[in-house]
């Protein structure tokens, strides 16, 4: 699911094509009917909707009518990517333990926007991305797997956010790779990573 230009969404594909993901993607969803995303999936013969909020619908009618959508396709798993909006419980429980997404920071630390932003205007020293199960609490789920790249001198925001995306490309696949072959599941609120529970996300340095 996608809200905007679709880069992880392309990482993770190219990864099923090479068969580094034992998987497909059945269909890509968006809010957005101008998601760049959507076009770029379809260039690859993908299955690629939007489902955009309609003026007199609750956010509770569209969730479920997305809901409606997602299980027309059958996935295992949903994986977020990008996808903008927030999902009401309802949604999110539906799909609990199959649902992930990828956030553009090391949380706990900068939930919700702006996250590039935040770490260079705290003076950190690091930054990254989360791949984590989705619960009802916003950029709260389980982290299952964090990529973690050192802070430049000279960084901004926009030399930050495109490391933070080459590693985002790499996780992400990872993940799903590890979701389409059975070693990642989600038990008791918990992730579990080859039958033993994730307490802490497994993290991975780059040098990007
Ligand atoms: C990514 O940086 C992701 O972490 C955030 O939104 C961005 C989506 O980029 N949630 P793209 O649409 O995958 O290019």
């Amino acid at each position: 699911m996608i809200s905007g230009a679709g880069s992880n969404l392309l990482a993770l594909d190219d990864a099923c094509r090479a068969g580094e993901v034992q998987g497909q993607i059945v269909g890509v969803l968006s809010d957005r009917s101008t998601a760049a995303g959507l076009d770029r999936a379809r260039a690859r013969g993908l299955h690629a909707e939007a489902l955009p909020i309609m003026a007199d619908e609750t956010r509770s009618a569209h969730d479920a009518r997305l809901l409606a959508a997602v299980s027309k396709l059958q996935p295992d798993f949903v994986l977020l990517a990008g996808y903008m909006r927030i999902l009401d419980a309802a949604f999110v429980h539906a799909l609990q333990g199959r649902l992930l997404n990828i956030h553009p920071s090391l949380l706990p630390r900068y939930k919700g926007l702006h996250t590039h932003r935040r770490a260079l205007e705290a003076g950190d020293d690091v930054h990254g991305a989360t791949v984590h199960f989705v619960t009802p609490d916003l950029d709260g789920g389980p982290p299952v797997l964090q990529a973690r790249i050192k802070i430049k001198s000279g960084d901004d925001e926009v030399t930050l956010a495109s490391r933070v995306q080459r590693c985002e490309h790499v996780i992400y696949p990872t993940v799903a790779q590890w979701c389409a072959t059975g070693r990642l599941r989600y038990h008791d609120g918990k992730p579990m990573l080859d039958g033993r529970p994730l307490d802490t996300p497994v993290l991975q340095d780059f040098e990007f």
